[in-house]
């Protein structure tokens, strides 16, 4: 029984061919970048390169990409910053917000910060009238993410920023979910910040970058002062290389996933299943369905496409294990809802095949479950 991998918004599959090709590269180029010698200036060169690339690609300078440990890193540094640049203050984020983003912000609380977390609606998108209301003069960043990990469903940052923008207030973007999978202008989006995680794109692990604008941003690890003294460690050059490759591959395969995505839902109907999409498809990622199944639990579903080699999940990767619902789904819907919702996220090498064979079983399960009653 072959493996059917649809958890890429977990983490993607590897790109392992760019992976051999890269380690390969790069065997005779084994300095540290920041060594003053032949093969550092090389290593260093590579490193830049990559930058160079990797900033185009969303409109940025290369010296706005500061590369970092991947998104839970860059998220950490938004919120460091606030403590060091502010004594007090409100923040604003959604409750719809990675974990990195939650668990800062609660910290940030502890702080004597106060933390406005805004809710979505139903399509999974929050509410600028309700951003309007809350933002005052105290208000010192705005946090709202690019894409939902859970849902792909992306916010209209761009009419965010004109709201936060005419108060002159810091905008960060959780962008992890989206890079490459949708086209991104920081400039025309009036971000100040935005977090990226290489890991989301076939690239490694413990690997990603902050953007900020004009370079603007405290430190959160010190050290050796890589990175223009904004971050220390020694550079991770196969990391940076990895990502400008694999980002090129997924900037050249949106919309194979955008078709792949659409053939899946095509596939359901024309199974009859019973289903409905949770959160908006027209605003959405191209690769991230997030699918209530009227007659399913999704521990269920989960346990039987697992028991047949095919890997979906509850919600984001952090909360499953036995799984309850995710919150997302409970937050936009209720518990039942949630209960009986899966995310499906598909990826560079997903083929119809398998989504015709994964469909296949999600019809059995629920033919099962209505003929027993059970
Ligand atoms: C929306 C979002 N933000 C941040 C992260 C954290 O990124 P990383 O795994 O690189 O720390 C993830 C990964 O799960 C994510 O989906």
């Amino acid at each position: 029984m072959s493996t059917i991998y649809l958890d890429y918004a977990a983490t993607s599959l590897k790109h392992f061919d760019i992976l051999k090709n890269t380690i390969n590269e790069l065997e005779n180029i084994y300095a540290n970048p920041s060594s003053n010698h032949t093969l550092g200036k090389k290593n260093n060169k590579l490193l830049n390169n990559a930058r160079k690339y990797i900033s185009q690609t969303i409109n940025a300078k290369d010296s706005e990409i500061i590369f970092t440990s991947g998104g839970t890193e860059a998220n950490n540094m938004i919120f460091n910053h606030i403590l060091n640049s502010y004594e007090s203050g409100e923040i604003i984020i959604s409750n719809i917000e990675h974990s990195s983003i939650i668990e800062c912000a609660n910290k940030l609380e502890d702080k004597g910060f106060k933390i406005i977390k805004l809710e979505v609606n139903k399509d999974g998108v929050i509410s600028l009238n309700h951003l309007k209301k809350v933002i005052t003069e105290n208000t010192v960043l705005v946090s709202i993410m690019l894409a939902n990990n859970e849902t792909g469903v992306i916010q209209p940052i761009d009419k965010i920023a004109d709201i936060v923008k005419q108060h002159n207030i810091l905008l960060h973007s959780d962008i992890v979910q989206a890079f490459g999978k949708i086209n991104i202008d920081v400039k025309k989006l009036n971000l100040d910040f935005a977090s990226v995680s290489a890991h989301k794109i076939g690239a490694t692990n413990n690997f990603g970058f902050l953007y900020a604008k004009d370079s603007k941003i405290t430190p959160l690890i010190i050290g050796g002062g890589q990175e223009n003294n904004l971050r220390s460690g020694t550079s991770d050059v196969l990391g940076a290389v990895m990502l400008e490759k694999c980002l090129h591959r997924t900037l050249n395969s949106q919309k194979t996933l955008e078709d792949m995505k659409n053939y899946f839902i095509t596939c359901l109907k024309n199974h009859k299943v019973s289903f409905e999409i949770n959160g908006s498809n027209i605003h959405s990622l191209p690769n991230i369905l997030n699918i209530y199944f009227k007659n399913i639990e999704a521990q269920r579903l989960i346990t039987f496409l697992d028991a047949n080699n095919i890997f979906i999940s509850g919600g984001s990767a952090c909360s499953s294990g036995s799984f309850k619902g995710s919150r997302i789904i409970a937050s936009m819907y209720n518990d039942e809802r949630a209960e009986k919702s899966v995310r499906i996220s598909i990826g560079y090498y997903t083929t119809k095949e398998m989504i015709d064979i994964t469909v296949n079983k999600i019809k059995e399960l629920e033919n099962r479950i209505l003929m027993r009653g059970k």
